[in-house]
């Protein structure tokens, strides 16, 4: 299959990159900044050789990049399976967060899959088939302390993908929204998870790619995972 991975150079993504690439899939995988992409692509290629691996960098919160990532992915392939993955985590609450913050999240979190996306479909819509992940969080579902911009981004993601899920039904291209808890990922710092608290980005990747899997007929629509424990 051919995989097109956003935000893929660490953490969920490069989770996700790794576990396709593992089962000798091709990837494009998309961040921002070249170096650690580049880095990651050699280190995903040196281990999974049968896999082939591209990856380019663009700054997806910009609707011109957004459109020029996906044309990029296009000139390799067509994807059967997007995962809209790139996001930023900017704590914030909506009386006190700085000027820009919503306006920046939103275009991080919302108007690169958008954009992204939206370009990609024409040719997904010719093949009558494809599946779209969109990484959106339990930050989508209710609204939390410190969640602000963040939370809004969030939520208008789950409605993006929602949207696109009934739009998608007749052209055979299914649509599943991601909501993970938390996740042991540069977003957390330095957390000290050795009393296992948070889950590990290898957990969103298992599920992700199991819900690719299945038969032709079969969506699933939201997958909603926690740590044992619950939120934090
Ligand atoms: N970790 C959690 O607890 C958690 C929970 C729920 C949902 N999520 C969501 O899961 C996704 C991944 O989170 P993560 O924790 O793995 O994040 P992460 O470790 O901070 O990685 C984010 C990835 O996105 C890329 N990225 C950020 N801004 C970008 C931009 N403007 N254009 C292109 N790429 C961009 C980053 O690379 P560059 O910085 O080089 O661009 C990096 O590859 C996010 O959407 C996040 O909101 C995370």
């Amino acid at each position: 299959m051919n995989i097109v991975i956003t935000g893929a150079s660490r953490g969920i993504g490069k989770a996700i990159a790794s576990l396709y690439a593992s089962q000798g899939h091709s990837c494009c995988l998309i961040s921002r900044s070249a170096a650690s992409l580049y880095k990651t692509m050699e280190e995903l290629q040196t281990r999974y050789p049968s896999a082939v691996i591209s990856a380019a960098p663009f700054d997806l919160s910009q609707k011109e990049d957004a459109m020029q990532a996906a044309g990029w992915c296009l000139s390799k392939m067509v994807p059967d399976v997007v995962v809209n993955n790139a996001g930023a985590f900017e704590p914030g609450s909506v009386h006190s967060e700085p000027d820009g913050l919503l306006e920046s999240q939103l275009a991080t979190n919302l108007f690169s899959a958008y954009h992204f996306t939206r370009t990609l479909l024409p040719a997904m819509m010719k093949e009558k088939a494809g599946h779209i992940f969109n990484m959106c969080s339990i930050a989508s579902l209710h609204a939390y302390a410190n969640g602000g911009a963040y939370s809004i981004s969030k939520f208008a993601l789950y409605g993006f993908s929602k949207n696109l899920r009934e739009e998608m039904k007749p052209h055979g291209i299914k649509v599943t929204s991601v909501h993970p808890g938390a996740v042991l990922t540069d977003s957390w710092g330095n957390y000290d998870n050795s009393s296992k608290r948070i889950m590990e980005a290898d957990d969103i990747a298992q599920m992700v790619y199991a819900a690719s899997q299945l038969s032709y007929q079969a969506c699933v629509e939201d997958i909603v995972i926690r740590p044992l424990l619950g939120d934090l």
